[in-house]
């Protein structure tokens, strides 16, 4: 009885929370009109994509990637295709001082900022691991420790609009993925810090929503180069999928699973993982946490 009361009762509660929040908000395209975004690794594939529908829908961008060409043609297209405003700032995220100082940039060019989606990877290849650690610590600056760098300069922007972090990941950030190990270590990373910002700015009433996008396979060139032949796997469209991705952080969805097999939520959304969170909840004294 002891037990129920412990643990099947808070259970259920969560289950019945799970289904009362996951109950389908309409998306409508007009909620990125006039907003503010940041869109990195937007050169190409899935982050173009994405610029190019936040374009449509009217919204404000600033892109970045490092080849300053073809986000000069990104930025010209977005201007075509209906954007408030759209420019770019070339850089790499390998420099955490230019990640830091972009933020800033961005939110002058766009007086302020409302979604910063974190969407860039440096290139790893899908092979054996070759025990090079210098790859691993050049994917771990790029694909993660710039991600930290940028929301933490982009935090105060976003808590004065209620504002939005939306970070692309992949199913390799939720399961076990051999040939790309250091790649698959930097998405769980994403998984493990962004993840638990998600639950301190619930606890401190920080009203900035994180949403971690846990993508399967899309057809952007690089993927499809990187895999070929080499994955019995069909790929899912990058346009759709940059839809679905600005879709989960327009309606501050916790995560968003796309290009992925029926089930995978359920799945690697992992319950036994939740229920671990919500006892491990129970045990922060707020008192003590919130005073100082
Ligand atoms: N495609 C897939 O199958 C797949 C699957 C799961 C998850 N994802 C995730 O989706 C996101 C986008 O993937 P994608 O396939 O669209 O990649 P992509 O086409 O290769 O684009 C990567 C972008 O990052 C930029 N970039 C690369 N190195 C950079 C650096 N050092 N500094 C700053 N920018 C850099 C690239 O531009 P420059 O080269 O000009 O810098 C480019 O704009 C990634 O987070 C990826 O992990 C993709
Ligand atoms: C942000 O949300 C708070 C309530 O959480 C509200 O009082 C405030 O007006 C909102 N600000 C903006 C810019 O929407
Ligand atoms: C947080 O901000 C969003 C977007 O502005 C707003 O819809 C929501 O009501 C706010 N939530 C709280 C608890 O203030």
């Amino acid at each position: 009885m002891a037990f129920m009361k412990k643990y099947l009762l808070p259970l259920l509660g969560l289950f019945l929370a799970y289904c009362y929040y996951s109950a389908d908000e309409e998306f409508r395209p007009e909620m990125l009109q006039g907003k503010k975004v940041i869109v990195t690794g937007a050169s190409k594939g899935i982050g173009r994509e994405i610029a190019f529908h936040l374009a449509k829908m009217g919204a404000h961008v600033v892109v970045t990637a490092r080849s300053e060409e073809t986000l000069q043609e990104v930025v010209s297209h977005c201007q075509k295709l209906g954007a408030a405003s759209a420019h770019y700032i070339a850089g790499s995220m390998e420099d955490m001082t230019f990640a830091e100082q972009f933020v800033a940039k961005a939110g002058k060019l766009m007086g302020g900022l409302d979604m910063l989606i974190l969407n860039h990877i440096t290139s790893s290849p899908f092979a054996f691991f070759n025990n090079d650690i210098y790859q691993v610590r050049q994917i771990m600056e790029v694909n993660f420790l710039s991600y930290v760098v940028l929301s933490v300069a982009a935090l105060p922007m976003l808590k004065q609009s209620n504002g939005s972090i939306v970070v692309v990941s992949s199913i390799a950030g939720k399961m076990a993925h051999p040939m790309v190990a250091p790649y698959s270590a930097s998405k769980f990373a994403l998984d493990g810090f962004f993840s638990a910002i998600r639950k301190e700015h619930s606890i401190a009433k920080v009203n900035v929503s994180v949403t971690l996008c846990v993508l399967g396979l899309i057809n952007t060139d690089t993927a499809m180069k990187a895999v070929s032949a080499k994955l019995n796997l069909e790929a899912s469209p990058k346009e759709e999928c940059a839809l679905q991705i600005i879709k989960g952080g327009a309606l501050r969805q916790d995560e968003m699973y796309y290009g992925t097999p029926q089930w995978t939520s359920l799945l690697l959304g992992n319950p036994g993982r939740q229920f671990m969170e919500f006892l491990q909840s129970r045990r922060l004294n707020l008192n003590k946490l919130l005073d100082n």
